[in-house]
C-alpha cells in the first residue's frame, strides 16, 4: 500500500424543507412524543415531498461539498453514492447525479450497506485514493427513508428520516483518513429488512438495539486499539444516528465524555446513510470540528454490517 493520503476537504448537507415532529406523529399511529423521545432520543425528523428523490437531495448536499472544497465538477473522477433508497432501480443514483452535476468523465456506482453505508463509501474511496487510481471523489450518502415506512406501524414509522450529506475526499499530502474497518454477517438478515411484498422497514427492535450495542461498543474499542490510539485523543465521536440510547453505550463503553460526541438522531431521526456526512456537516457549520480534530466514525446497519473510520479532519 502507497503512503498516499486522502482527507476531506468539503462537506455539505441537504434536509428536505416539511418537518415532521412527534406531536404530528402522533396524530398519525398509537405513539407520544415522550415514547419516541425517551426511547430514541429523536424529537423530529425531515421529509422529503412526493416529487423530491434521493438525487434532488444528493445534488443539493454535493454542491455545498464542491464549493468547500474550492472544486468544480469537472475535477471530479469518481462519484460513490451510499443510499438504499435508489430513484430507480438502475441507471445507479451516482450515475443520475453525475449527469445533474453535468459531468461525463471518470466514473459512479453505488453502495448499499444500508445505515452502514457511507462507511463502507469511505472505505472504497480511500482505497481508491491510496491505489492512485482516484484524485478527487465525491462521497455521498442520500436517503429517502419516508418512501420506505408504513406509517400505520409505529414500531418503524417514527424512527427514519430522510436527507443528504456528501464529502469531497482527495489526494493529499497531510494525513486525513487514519483507517478504516468494515464488516458485515448476513445471518441477521431478517432482523431488519424490507419486506419483498409491502416494500415497507419490518425491524425487530428490541434486537437490533441489543446487537447493535454490542457490535458497536466492540468495534469502537478494536478501532482505538487497532490505531494505538487512547480515547483521550479523539476529539469527536460521530456516530450513525439511530437512537441516543445506542450512541450513549458506546460512548460509555470507551469511556469517552457525552460532550465529545456529536448528536443529530434529535432533529433529523435515523437517516440511514445520510447520517454520518449530515452530522459532520452540522458540527462543522455550528464551529464544534476545527481543522485536525480527530474524528471516529462508527455505524450499524442491516445485514447486518458494520464500520468505522478514524480521521483528522
Ligand atoms: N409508541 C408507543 N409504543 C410503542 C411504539 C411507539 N412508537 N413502538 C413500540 N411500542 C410498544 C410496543 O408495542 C411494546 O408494547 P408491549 O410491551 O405492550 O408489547 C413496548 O412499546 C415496548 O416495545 P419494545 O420494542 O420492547 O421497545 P424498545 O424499548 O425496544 O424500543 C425501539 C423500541 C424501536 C425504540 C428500540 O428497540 C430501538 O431503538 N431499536 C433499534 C432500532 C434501530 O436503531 N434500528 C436501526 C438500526 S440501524
Amino acid at each position: 500500500m502507497s503512503n498516499l493520503h486522502s482527507k476531506i476537504i468539503g462537506c455539505g448537507s441537504y434536509l428536505p424543507e416539511k418537518i415532521l415532529t412527534n406531536y404530528d406523529i402522533e396524530k398519525i399511529v398509537d405513539t407520544s412524543h415522550d415514547w419516541i423521545f425517551e426511547r430514541t432520543g429523536i424529537v423530529q425528523r425531515h421529509i422529503a415531498s412526493e416529487n423530491e428523490s434521493s438525487v434532488d437531495m444528493a445534488l443539493h448536499a454535493s454542491l455545498k461539498a464542491l464549493s468547500m472544497a474550492e472544486l468544480s465538477a469537472n475535477e471530479i473522477d469518481m462519484i460513490i453514492v451510499a443510499t438504499a433508497t435508489p430513484e430507480r432501480k438502475f441507471p445507479s443514483t451516482a450515475v443520475l447525479l453525475q449527469n445533474r452535476l453535468k459531468i461525463q468523465q471518470g466514473f459512479a456506482f453505488d453502495i448499499n450497506a444500508a445505515c452502514t453505508g457511507f462507511v463502507y463509501a469511505l472505505d472504497v474511496a480511500h482505497k481508491y485514493i491510496q491505489n492512485k487510481a482516484a484524485k478527487n471523489i465525491l462521497v455521498v450518502g442520500t436517503e429517502k427513508m419516508s418512501s420506505l415506512l408504513d406509517c400505520t406501524d409505529r414500531n418503524t414509522c417514527v424512527l427514519f428520516g430522510d436527507g443528504a450529506g456528501a464529502i469531497i475526499l482527495s489526494e493529499s499530502n497531510n494525513p486525513g483518513i487514519l483507517s478504516t474497518t468494515i464488516g458485515s454477517d448476513g445471518s441477521y438478515k431478517d432482523l431488519l429488512t424490507v419486506d419483498i411484498d409491502s416494500e415497507f422497514i419490518k425491524m425487530k427492535g428490541n434486537d437490533v438495539f441489543k446487537i447493535a450495542v454490542k457490535t458497536m461498543g466492540k468495534l469502537a474499542v478494536s478501532t482505538l486499539q487497532k490505531n494505538n490510539i487512547t480515547i483521550n485523543e479523539i476529539d469527536w465521536l460521530i456516530p450513525h444516528q439511530a437512537n441516543s440510547r445506542i450512541i450513549n453505550a458506546i460512548a460509555k463503553k470507551i469511556s469517552l465524555s457525552n460532550e465529545k460526541v456529536i448528536l443529530t438522531v434529535d432533529k433529523h431521526g435515523n437517516t440511514s446513510a445520510a447520517s454520518i456526512p449530515l452530522a459532520l456537516d452540522d458540527a462543522y457549520h455550528n464551529g464544534s470540528l476545527q481543522e485536525g480534530d480527530l474524528i471516529m466514525f462508527e455505524a450499524f446497519g442491516a445485514g447486518f454490517t458494520w464500520g468505522s473510520a478514524l480521521l483528522k479532519f
